[in-house]
């Protein structure tokens, strides 16, 4: 049997959800793809999987730069031949401090859009020879709980905290479901993951209540390796679908 293979984009921290997700992927026996636009931060991590007995390679790849998705999409072609899972969980947040949507900054939006909505998207377009190949690839998008501001409607007169980042996360949102859409005739499986606070920055003095990254990992991993009936199209929250 062919070996299963997961891209993971976004893995250049050891202390990231990316490289938690990785290392539970591998422990399921995919042979897992460390991507970061910077290759020599994700071929130690890779190294640490390979040390523990699994199959991992580190890969260069920016969300935006499409001729090096392309170039990515030719290198996994000529080396696997297929790719079971696609975790889109790189993501920038250029405006944590921004408190209000008239504060948005369009540079930052640009930025925000570029790794959490187009990059995802023009890197599903890429790999879909590959989705394709699989017998039935799932691909999930990291999301966050910051787009529900939007989703669920503000209260009136309440301002969107970091405006570029939730709504970009929010597009990634409608992003899930029109890929959903367009792959419906096929065996692909499309859901995005809102992992919840999770303690991946511990530089920053994580708060106490954070989830650990192995158990968000779990969530995000749990919807990559769904079953033939799973869903489709879904948000996934705390484990369960959100609204
Ligand atoms: N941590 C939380 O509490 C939390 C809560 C809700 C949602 N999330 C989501 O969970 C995911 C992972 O979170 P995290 O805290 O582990 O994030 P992170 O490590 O801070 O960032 C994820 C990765 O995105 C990469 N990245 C940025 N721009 C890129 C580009 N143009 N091309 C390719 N990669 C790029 C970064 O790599 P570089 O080294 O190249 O910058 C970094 O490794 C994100 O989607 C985040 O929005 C996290």
């Amino acid at each position: 049997m062919a070996t299963k293979t997961a891209l993971i984009t976004g893995t250049s921290r050891s202390a990231g959800l990316g490289f938690a997700v990785a290392r539970q992927l591998a422990e399921h026996g995919y042979h897992v793809i460390l991507t970061a636009r910077d290759q020599s931060a994700a071929e130690p991590l890779a190294e640490r999987l390979r040390q523990d007995g699994h199959a991992a390679t580190a890969l260069r790849l920016d969300l935006s730069d499409r001729a090096g998705m392309d170039e990515a999409a030719h290198h996994l072609a000529e080396t696997f031949g297929h790719l079971d899972v696609l975790v889109n969980n790189a993501s920038v947040m250029p405006d944590f401090r921004v408190l209000d949507a008239l504060d948005a900054d369009m540079d930052a939006l640009r930025s925000a859009m570029d790794v959490s909505v187009i990059g995802p998207w023009a890197l599903t377009q890429a790999l879909l020879p590959l989705l394709t190949a699989a017998p039935a690839a799932r691909i999930v998008n990291v999301s966050s709980l910051s787009a529900q501001q939007i989703a669920t409607g503000l209260d009136l007169g309440a301002p969107l905290r970091s405006p570029a980042y939730s709504m970009a996360k929010y597009m990634l949102n409608a992003l899930t479901t029109v890929l959903a859409r367009a792959l419906a005739d096929t065996p692909i499986l499309v859901n995005a993951v809102d992992p919840g606070n999770t303690a991946t920055h511990p530089e920053r003095g994580d708060d106490a209540s954070d989830r650990p990254a192995a158990e968000s990992a779990y969530d995000i991993v749990k919807a990559a390796t769904l079953g033939a009936d799973g869903p489709t199209g879904q948000l996934f929250a705390d484990g369960r679908s959100a609204a």
